[in-house]
């Protein structure tokens, strides 16, 4: 999809589908006047008889029958208005308006040209799918927007690259979650982190086999044990010139590119989602997407824990006690808590590249969707700056974000009698004992986790989020940076 601004009247845009928004209660816009005067009042009647009120979402669309230079016309609701995720649903519902009438061009007249990189973000994410896999029907090709418009005389071309460069962040996120495992193991995660590393200030540093022995990642090696596709701690960094090592971040993703429970194996319904187990991974890949276009003054630490987690004769198993990367003991009394494992080496080895926060992400806990539901994740900090920081980023991505509280009384339950740690929390506050386990990791250094285990995936579609992996988290972490460059 190409984005463009096209400076004419609206009622010169020509094919496809022109697209006007109207919010809740508000007056028509000139240009829904216009084009309802050169539609000879029909757009303005078929509103009055939809009652359409603006409402987020109601929609009236009509044919232009040759009135117009332009196939459709379509008036959206775009009930509050001025919220990101508002804009890129608005935009998301003409460019799904333009794919099921087949018209391949859209214009779209934005209230304020200040909305043109969340409106390019949510075209670009609304015409996201996932088909790579299915075979294409020669007679009936799948429909493709080729062009959005935004009807604008500004200047907007730097919000619209901006936009295109995030989107493409996101749908490698969710494409990288979509893929199936038996494509998608720690070894392509790698091949993806090179493909990124090919942009300039980026380099990567990919630990595996021996390294991963030598450097004694105790928690990496055991969760990766009972698999064929061997463990991987991968490792990108963005460093311009001349930036200050004071003002780095590190970002770490849970990647278990598959999680059957090991030894203590899942039941058939508890695995069947599990190849979006890589979530967090994902997250911080396209986050590191967005770093290596956009090309920010900070710099920027990915650092990715890529395992399979199978059950197998080389297998952890419940009982085992590792040694972990920072030298600390946990006793593994259920092989289905393996992300807390590996991100605790990640961690840890975030710690020794001192950046001045470490954020990590990760689909780790059912109770994490017990306690918020499928669309929050759950952010808890010991650090209330840093906190502060994620959940401001967190607002201006409009991505949904709620803090549980850490909560020493309920770490108690992860005391083990015969190691320094247990991997396992009691049977209450599961998403806070998992957070917990975690906080013994990251030393002095700041830290923010993310337990995104119900906002990776959509049910259905909505707006900009289309059914799937909804690439959860790029937009906050790019918030986040960007948030540091003002
Ligand atoms: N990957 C799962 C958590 C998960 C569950 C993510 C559902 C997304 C949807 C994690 O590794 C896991 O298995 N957690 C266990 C922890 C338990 C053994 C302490 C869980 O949530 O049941
Ligand atoms: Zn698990
Ligand atoms: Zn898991």
């Amino acid at each position: 999809m190409k984005l463009s601004t096209f400076a004419g009247d609206v009622t010169a845009f020509e094919g496809g589908l022109v697209a006007v928004g109207r919010a809740q209660g508000a007056e028509a816009s000139e240009a829904e006047k216009a084009l309802d005067a050169a539609l000879g009042g029909a757009l303005s009647a078929a509103a009055e008889r939809l009652r359409f009120k603006g409402k987020a979402g109601q929609k009236v669309a009509l044919d232009t029958l040759g009135k117009l230079p332009c196939a459709r016309v379509l008036l959206l609701g775009t009930g509050d208005d001025d919220t990101p995720a508002g804009l890129r649903d608005f935009a998301s519902g003409a460019v799904n308006e333009a794919l099921s009438q087949r018209l391949d061009r859209v214009g779209l007249v934005p209230a304020r040209a200040e909305d043109a990189r969340q409106l390019a973000l949510g075209a670009r994410l609304g015409a996201y799918r996932f088909e790579d896999y299915k075979k294409v029907d020669e007679e009936a090709p799948p429909a493709r927007v080729e062009r959005f418009e935004l009807l604008t005389d500004a200047a907007v071309g730097d919000a619209l690259e901006a936009g295109d460069a995030l989107a493409d962040a996101v749908c490698l996120a969710r494409t990288l979650t979509n893929a199936p495992p038996n494509v998608c193991n720690p070894q392509y995660l790698a091949e993806i982190a090179a493909d990124i590393a090919k942009a300039p200030n980026v380099t990567l540093r990919v630990i595996e086999g021996d390294e991963l022995v030598k450097l004694g990642m105790g928690g990496v090696l055991a969760v990766g044990g009972g698999s064929s596709s061997p463990p991987r701690v991968i490792h990108l960094t963005y460093h311009p010139p001349g930036a200050s090592k004071d003002d780095a971040l590190a970002f770490v993703g849970k990647g278990i590119t598959f999680d059957s429970g090991g030894l203590n194996v899942k039941t058939a319904k508890g695995m069947a989602e599990m190849f979006i187990d890589m979530g967090g991974a994902a997250a911080v890949l396209g986050a590191m997407r967005a770093v290596a276009s956009l090309q920010p003054d900070s710099i920027v630490h990915g650092i990715v824990g890529a395992a399979e987690n199978m059950p197998d004769g080389a297998s952890y198993r419940p009982s085992d006690i590792l040694t972990m990367y920072s030298g600390k003991t946990v006793e593994v009394l259920n092989t289905d808590a393996e992300g807390r494992l590996v991100l605790a080496d990640c961690i840890h080895y975030a710690t020794e590249l001192e950046p001045r926060g470490i954020i990590d992400l990760a689909t780790l806990t059912g109770a994490c969707m017990v306690a918020l539901g499928p669309y929050y994740s759950a952010v808890l900090s010991d650090d209330e700056a840093l906190c502060e920081q994620v959940l401001a980023a967190g607002k201006a991505a409009d991505e949904r974000l709620w803090r549980l509280p850490l909560d020493p009384k309920l770490a108690k339950t992860l005391e083990s009698k015969r190691a320094d740690i247990t991997n396992l929390g009691g049977p209450y506050g599961g998403a806070i004992t998992a957070a917990q386990f975690l906080q013994n990791f990251k030393g002095d250094t700041p830290w923010v986790h993310l337990d995104i285990a119900g906002a990776v995936l959509a049910e259905k579609d909505d707006g900009h989020i289309r059914a799937g992996a909804t690439g959860f988290g790029v937009l906050t972490l790019w918030s986040l940076i960007e948030a540091a460059a003002n």
